[in-house]
């Protein structure tokens, strides 16, 4: 089907035939020819196979009758590639918002856009503010929804998808996902047309690397000689062909040593004109705030090799797949942090590692991750064809991985919902917002939800009783005739903290003042991932620990998080003082991307700690909000006027304060010729300061 035969504007169709898209794939044709019939969808076809587009044609739709849409992804890398493409309709006067973070901020303003990219968490917060949102919505995209089968994150997704349905039954229903076994399942809960198709755009060989053998699943075989690498040659002869390698390691530290390896035999594919714009970017990553692994990287690059994990900053790990995007890195190794979902241009895929530590012990990653770790393999805008590769040891490993992972089925989706962790927060929610305000309220609500459709209710009965009981006596709720919030409970939904982080807070506001312990008390809590201890850190941590009055003592809490908390407490206390960020990285073995993410998540605990002080009459809220300034801009308090003038970070404000400018009063008096001898400040930063400040 040629897409002129879409019943929309010729020049919103345009937009795609300027990205090359011509025609429908037969899926997309057949799901079109649904959404064009209002039909609510769940769209199952495999990896590469132009879900996006599908979901772009409700939205389209829907913006010319006037109607609002809400596009859910799991992460922020990708909802950064939907609200791109989407941009590009702003010319027609599509309005399009990008919604992230801060979880407290009222909905109402959002109202205002025909298009609304939000993850599944933003969502959710959205809808705890101002449930009239979910009216004003025509479609609702759910990218990824297989993830409702995640453990940690499951429950929101699902959560939102049940509230949107239960306060909005005309909205469209547009769910994607890869192929999994049960989507019919998920299509007949959604009341949804069911989509399911085998054809990829872009042939994917799948296969298995082994001894001196790569053995594909159609029974093509290649001799390739195994290095000592491992999957040297393999790579090599990939790039020899013109094509980009991606590869999936289990930890950070084989990312970093199988890419410094792998520059070796990279190095010489490349030409003149490479090597040059390559050694541009190692200076543009050396010259760029030093972190611990910008050598390490600027090494690698240098060779046309990346690796990419959660240790690197944002920056970096957007550099580095800019790069690889524009063909000039050949090769990516990466931890699985790198999004599902994304478009990269690799010809090879190849996995690695198909097992990672748990905590206790090394165990197979599901079926379903792996499949779409190879599914990043031959992409349409990229690649004619592609194949992904699962290395294994020997022979009878690499036949068990055939079976299991290739030939082998993708894992049941199954409803996470029931977790005493997500049903205390979501039934609170459910509460805190007026969707149920009675126990049989909160049980006919989760009979819409896929739990409810999966599960006989009765063994949610007992829990929810439980639940109730346990926000009751937590001062959360008050069981009168209804069920109601408290403002307690109102403020801890709205806030989007788990209410055992409440009660922690709690405990907290009855000790005297003191940072440490406020920061071990956020640290402690389940919406704080901690950094965790090593052994030979114990003996120190242990008499930190001893050194302050905490909310919790080690028998309150998994001793893993007790210490964990105690170590995260310390660096974030140095972070405050102004250590350098390349200090606390070496002092606790971390990355710079631990460190951003920790001083992210401590940022929002402050906020949502002195706001509930405010409710708690905690009289050092004021000193909790400056703490959490001060953790924002990672600062002593005397820096904090100066620090939040634009363009002027943590470093060039304790310059300028040192230099004598000390307030913004004392700014004021300042002249371009003086701000510019402090090192860091030029002239036009001079004058930006001059005028902000004025
Ligand atoms: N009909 C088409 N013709 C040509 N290219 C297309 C067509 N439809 C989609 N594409 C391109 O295919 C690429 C992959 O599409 P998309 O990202 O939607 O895949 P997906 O099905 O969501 O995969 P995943 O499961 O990995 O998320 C995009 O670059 C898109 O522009
Ligand atoms: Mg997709």
């Amino acid at each position: 089907m040629n897409l002129e035969q879409i019943p929309l504007p010729s020049e919103f169709l345009e937009v795609f035939k300027e990205e090359g898209i011509n025609y429908l794939y037969p899926p997309q044709e057949k799901a079109i020819e649904k959404i064009f019939q209002g039909r609510n969808l769940v769209v199952a076809i495999p990896t590469a196979s132009g879900k996006t587009l599908i979901a772009y044609m409700a939205i389209l739709r829907a913006f010319t009758k006037g109607l609002k849409s809400v596009y859910i992804v799991p992460l922020r890398a990708l909802a950064m590639e939907k609200y791109e493409e989407l941009r590009r309709f702003e010319k027609f006067g599509m309005k399009v918002a990008l919604a992230m973070g801060d979880y407290d901020s009222p909905a109402g303003y959002l109202q205002h856009y025909d298009v609304v990219i939000a993850t599944s968490e933003k969502m959710d917060s959205i809808l705890r503010h101002d449930l009239d949102y979910a009216y004003t919505l025509g479609v609702v995209v759910i990218d990824e929804i297989h993830l409702m089968g995640e453990e940690g994150r499951g429950p929101t997704l699902e959560m939102v998808i049940s509230k949107l349905r239960t306060l909005n039954e005309e909205a469209q229903i547009i769910a994607l996902s890869a192929t999994i076994k049960n989507s019919e399942e998920i299509a007949d809960w959604l009341n949804a047309e069911h989509i399911y198709s085998e054809f990829r755009p872009v042939p994917l060989k799948l296969g298995v690397y082994f001894d001196d053998t790569l053995l594909f699943s159609d029974g093509e075989e290649r001799e390739i000689k195994r290095d000592s690498i491992g999957i040297g040659n393999l790579v090599k002869g990939a790039i020899k062909d013109g094509g980009q390698v991606l590869i999936f390691v289990n930890r950070r530290k084989s990312a970093e040593s199988l890419a410094e390896k792998l520059g070796r035999k990279v190095e010489r594919f490349l030409n003149e004109e490479e090597k040059i714009q390559l050694k541009n970017l190692a200076e543009r990553i050396m010259g760029e705030e030093y972190t611990l692994y910008s050598e390490k990287l600027a090494k690698a690059v240098m060779k046309g090799v990346s690796f990419h994990h959660a240790g690197l900053s944002n920056w970096q790990r957007k550099l580095i797949e800019e790069n690889f995007k524009r063909h000039l890195l050949k090769v990516l190794v990466a931890t699985p942090t790198l999004a599902a979902g994304i478009n990269l241009p690799s010809r090879v895929v190849i996995v690695r590692d198909v097992t990672r530590y748990n905590g206790f012990t090394s165990v197979h990653i599901p079926v379903m991750e792996v499949k779409q770790m190879l599914g990043r393999a031959g992409r349409p805008k990229y690649d004619r064809y592609g194949e992904g590769i699962i290395y294994a040891r020997s022979e009878p490993r690499a036949m068990e991985y055939m079976e299991m992972y290739i030939n082998g089925e993708v894992e049941d989706i199954k409803s996470q919902l029931s977790s005493e962790s997500a049903l205390r927060t979501h039934i609170l929610a459910l509460i805190a917002s007026n969707m149920a305000n009675s126990e049989e309220d909160i049980l006919e609500f989760f009979e819409r939800t896929f739990y409810g459709y999966q599960m006989p209710l009765q063994y949610l009965h007992k829990k929810v009783e439980r639940i109730i009981e346990f926000l009751e006596e937590h001062e959360f709720i008050r069981r009168r005739r209804l069920i109601l919030p408290t403002p307690l409970g109102k403020r801890t939904s709205d806030l989007y903290i788990d209410p055992y982080t409440a009660i922690i807070f709690k405990k907290c506001y009855s000790l005297p003042y003191d940072e440490f312990s406020i920061l071990h008390a956020i640290s402690c809590t389940p919406d704080m991932v901690p950094i965790y201890p090593k052994r030979s850190e114990m003996e120190e941590l242990f008499s930190l620990a001893y050194s302050h009055q905490l909310a919790l003592d080690e028998f309150e809490v998994d001793p893993t998080i007790f210490f964990g908390a105690i170590k995260t407490a310390a660096a974030l206390l140095d972070w405050m003082n102004e250590a350098s960020q390349d200090f606390i990285v070496r002092k606790y073995d971390i990355g710079p991307g631990d460190l951003h993410s920790r001083v992210e998540m401590a940022d929002w605990l402050l906020y949502a700690f002195a706001e509930l002080g405010k409710i708690l009459k905690y009289e050092n809220y004021r000193e909790v909000e400056k703490l959490r300034l001060r953790m924002k801009y990672g600062v002593r308090e005397e820096l904090l006027p100066i620090v939040s003038i634009r363009g002027v970070g943590r470093v060039r404000a304790r310059r300028l304060f040192d230099s004598g400018y000390k307030s913004i009063e004392k700014l004021r008096e300042a002249k371009v010729e003086d701000l510019i001898k402090i090192p860091g400040i030029g002239k036009k930063l001079a004058e930006e300061i001059l005028k902000q400040v004025r």
